[in-house]
């Protein structure tokens, strides 16, 4: 068969996690259809490799993009740094299922205004992005706080029976068309007063469609061994996997202990199925919590609806100018964005370099001043931590995106240079590849991402996007 795509003595790294060869890649239509030491057969475009690697396209398992890849299809600040597949949904938020009244609860702001939300069903949300088709393909998780605003009189409050029953309903189909599983975000307002009998609820239909349970855990603070022990029982209860998200130690009192959580994490494993997402910074960033406003560690404010010219001001120096404490600064700034400088970098290597852990960005796409994870947590792991720090081989820094990534969340054919797989791949610098940005100046195109192809179509080159798209809703069934 003749081929489209012809990769050339390309450094493969194929995401299994093991070792890398040198092959050529011939990419027929949407799937690689072949890989040989030397492949002479014609093909209608011949990509020269020599001196790069070619991965499989990455897949970021943490994010907000539900609404954002909706807004701005062709989207650069993932498809920049390589990622060919995003799973939205998470931390108890997604735009599918969301049935909103006049305001938008937090944190579902988190991923766009109002009239943005106009996706009651998983279905009326993937047939959106079927029809769009962005520059990344789309998979989702159903948000438990967004099925509490659509079945519950208070959000305040733990759901009783009749809610309970609803939620289920709009979970199971959800499931049936296609979701990959549930999240939760316990420690944010309008679900910290759920039970863990609501969600174990929840997660009893997750078997029956081979669904995930991804949790923002009710504390990542000083409880954070007794939410990771209501997570595990969710997981055991209902029997279905367990994914921690973004796993940290925040806050200065906590500092070191992902010794004692992954040590919990292992001895779990033994009697059931997890792992955890992390994102390769020592700050995390959400909406702006009175509850997480401490002088510990910096805060820079990343937005602010009152006072908008804060926006890339500390907390400290916005309370100096007005001559006020960090708390009463913090209180007039909302509603606001922060990002918290809560963790210890030995905890954020830790995280990375166990073999539970997989990579997502959490970033948040509608932040003015986002964290730079939005545009460079893929990147920076390949660069910095893998090349730079050898935290970890450039083929488990891959695993961790790509491989790994897919078999966790059941992303059929993809995740490996495998023939018969799909044709999402990344062409990358690996002496070169980093994230270009910074705290101060977040929105930077990563470097030496040098070619992207979603679904065997070009769309990344020379530093821009093409302008073809090719994205597809990834769906469970
Ligand atoms: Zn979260
Ligand atoms: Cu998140």
């Amino acid at each position: 068969m003749k081929a489209d795509i012809l990769f050339k003595q390309a450094r493969v790294i194929d995401g299994s996690g093991q070792a890398d060869y040198q092959a050529d890649v011939a990419v027929c239509g949407d799937r690689i259809i072949r890989i040989a030491p030397a492949i002479r057969e014609k093909a209608d475009r011949v990509i020269e490799c020599r001196g790069l690697a070619l991965a499989p396209g990455f897949i970021d398992v943490h994010t907000h993009d539900d609404l954002a890849v909706i807004k701005r299809p062709a989207y650069t600040e993932k498809t920049s740094q390589g990622v060919t597949s995003l799973i939205v949904g998470n931390c108890g938020i997604s735009a599918a299922c969301a049935v909103l009244q006049e305001e938008v609860p937090d944190p579902l702001n988190l991923l766009g205004e109002r009239e943005e939300f106009v996706f009651p069903t998983l279905a009326s949300y993937r047939a959106r992005i079927d029809a769009l088709a962005p520059s990344v393909n789309v998979a989702s998780l159903i948000g438990h706080t967004t099925l509490r605003n659509s079945c519950v009189a208070s959000l305040a409050e733990p759901a009783d029976a009749d809610s309970t029953k609803a939620m289920c309903r709009l979970l199971r189909e959800a499931l049936e068309q296609g979701a990959l599983g549930l999240s939760t975000g316990l420690s944010y307002g309008n679900a910290v007063n759920a039970s863990t009998e609501e969600i174990c609820a929840l997660a009893a239909l997750l078997p029956a469609y081979q669904g995930i349970y991804t949790t923002h855990m009710r504390t990542e603070y000083d409880g954070i061994i007794e939410a990771m022990h209501e997570a595990f029982r969710v997981g055991r209860e209902a029997q279905v996997p367990v994914q921690i998200s973004h796993h940290k130690c925040a806050g200065a009192a906590n500092w070191g202990r992902t010794t004692e959580t992954l040590r919990l994490i292992e001895k779990y494993q033994q009697q059931q199925d997890i792992s955890c997402d992390v994102y390769p910074y020592r700050a995390g960033s959400s909406n702006l919590d009175l509850k997480q406003v401490t002088t510990d560690y910096d805060i820079l404010i990343s937005w602010s609806a009152p006072h908008p010219e804060m926006a890339g001001k500390t907390l400290l120096e916005i309370a100096a100018r007005w001559d006020t404490d960090v708390h009463q600064a913090a209180a007039r700034l909302l509603p606001a964005g922060a990002i918290y400088f809560q963790m210890h970098e030995e905890d954020v290597r830790r995280v990375l370099s166990h073999p539970c852990s997989m990579i997502g960005s959490d970033g948040l796409p509608c932040d003015p001043n986002p964290h730079p994870r939005l545009w460079g947590t893929f990147p920076r792991v390949l660069g910095h931590y893998s090349r730079e720090e050898k935290l970890f081989p450039l083929t488990t820094a891959v695993h961790k995106m790509t491989g790994m990534s897919a078999a966790r969340f059941g992303l059929r054919q993809r995740g490996l240079i495998k023939e018969g797989y799909f044709a999402d791949l990344v062409l990358f610098d690996a002496e070169r590849v980093n994230e270009a940005g910074s705290f101060q100046q977040p929105k930077q195109l990563a470097i030496g991402i040098n070619r992207v192809f979603v679904n065997g179509v070009l769309t990344w080159q020379q530093q821009q996007m093409t302008g073809q798209r090719a994205g597809r809703f990834l769906s469970k069934r």
